[in-house]
């Protein structure tokens, strides 16, 4: 392996495999959220002024037939030029002889962004030979593409291998990795994680494995409900998994064992339907009316939330508390952020995973007031399973 900040990349050209699977607004057919993209520009610059060329490399979404107009990293092209600062020259393949004639001319300070690699089976195959080919685009390889790391695909593992001596992170994949560690490794006390989101299923490895970890387990969401239905409570039409009513109170028991505090949202903001112009109620969240939903916690959840986070020292959060899309379910997943960003304020060291509690931090105007907001969304959740990554080990190997 190499170091990204001594390589000497002058006169070389440098494939980078970036994850710009960004977020489309479907109306104006333009990047919604660009994030990612800026995430990369050190990387990108770094090399470009390093004296190198830069051949970008990425998958777009999940295309399952070959190629696609909606997959199609076109539409990002200019997004990327805008950024970066200079023509960003495209290729409607990422292998074949037109994408090859454009990156072996290439010139220092030139960048490439190549076709949706998932354009190719091969690509989530993780197939050695297909790896071989992308190879010869470059002369080294960096992998800045921290979001796409739990993925064993060939442009993201496979590829590596080509590259012996040549082969390294990108600076937001140390950067990645390097906050992520201060929290999983070196957690200064007391540590409280924040989980949210719908499914107890998508969870349960990640609160598992914070068992291990954390003081103090703050959960929300949807995934709440199972909780409070698995304790004997009534919750209406809220989310249920029947079948995690057991993991739950297995999930309670042991952190019981371990003192480990797990707090639930105590009350909940009732909705009679799913719809943003819901009638609403605040409701026991283990006392919810036949028909009715929690579609957020509710006040008295708030404050003791507030009250936990206030006191820790450092704090993971991934997942939001409600409906934080629809205004009238927010509220809940906006304290939570401002009480996060306060104790920020405090000293404490943030981690906010990606996807959806990313996009609520961003929403709520909040992403400058906490430590750090990870650009990974299920690579971060499988490394706080306690996961290797593809992405990373194929680095080190
Ligand atoms: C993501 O957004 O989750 C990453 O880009 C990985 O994409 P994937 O979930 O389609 O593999
Ligand atoms: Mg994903």
């Amino acid at each position: 392996m190499s170091t990204f900040n001594t390589y000497s990349f002058a006169g070389k050209r440098a494939i980078v495999r970036v994850d710009f699977n960004v977020p489309m607004d479907k109306t104006t057919g333009k990047v919604a959220d660009d994030k990612r993209i800026r995430a990369a520009l050190p990387t990108i610059q770094h090399i470009l002024q390093g004296g190198g060329s830069v051949v970008l490399l990425s998958h777009f979404g999940r295309p399952k037939n070959g190629p696609e107009a909606i997959f199609s990293l076109r539409q990002i092209t200019a997004k990327v030029s805008e950024l970066i600062g200079t023509e960003v020259h495209f290729a409607a393949d990422c292998i074949g002889p037109e994408a090859f004639e454009l990156s072996k001319n290439l010139q220092p300070g030139q960048v490439l962004l190549l076709e949706n690699v998932r354009f190719y089976p091969e690509e989530t195959n993780g197939d050695t030979s297909f790896a071989q080919k992308l190879a010869q685009h470059g002369d080294c390889y960096v992998n800045d593409a921290f979001g796409a790391a739990h993925r064993a695909h060939a442009s993201t593992t496979q590829l590596a291998a080509y590259f012996a001596n040549d082969k390294m992170a990108g600076l937001l994949m140390n950067a990645e990795i390097e906050n992520a560690k201060k929290v999983l490794l070196h957690a200064e006390r007391p540590f409280t994680a924040i989980v949210g989101g719908a499914k107890v299923s998508d969870k349960i490895l990640i609160v598992e494995n914070l068992l291990n970890l954390a003081n103090h387990i703050i959960i929300g969401g949807g995934m709440a409900y199972t909780f409070f239905k698995a304790m004997g409570g009534q919750i209406g039409a809220s989310l249920c998994e029947q079948d995690r009513l057991s993991t739950c109170l297995d999930i309670l028991e042991k952190a019981k064992v371990k003192g480990v505090q797990i707090h639930l949202p105590v009350d909940a903001i009732a909705a009679d339907r799913f719809a943003a112009d819901a009638q609403t109620q605040i409701a026991a969240s283990n006392d919810i009316s036949e028909g009715w939903m929690g579609l957020d916690i509710g006040p008295k959840a708030i404050e003791n939330f507030k009250t936990v986070l206030l006191q820790s020292k450092t704090i993971l959060w991934n997942g939001p508390m409600g409906v934080f899309e629809m205004p009238a379910f927010e509220n809940g997943t906006k304290s939570i952020a401002l009480a996060v960003a306060e104790a920020t304020q405090k000293g404490a060291f943030s981690l906010i995973g990606g996807g959806d509690s990313a996009a609520a931090v961003q929403q709520f105007d909040l992403s400058a007031q906490v430590s750090y907001v990870s650009t990974g969304g299920g690579a971060l959740l499988e490394y706080f399973e306690g996961k290797v990554l593809p992405g990373v080990e194929a680095l080190e190997a």
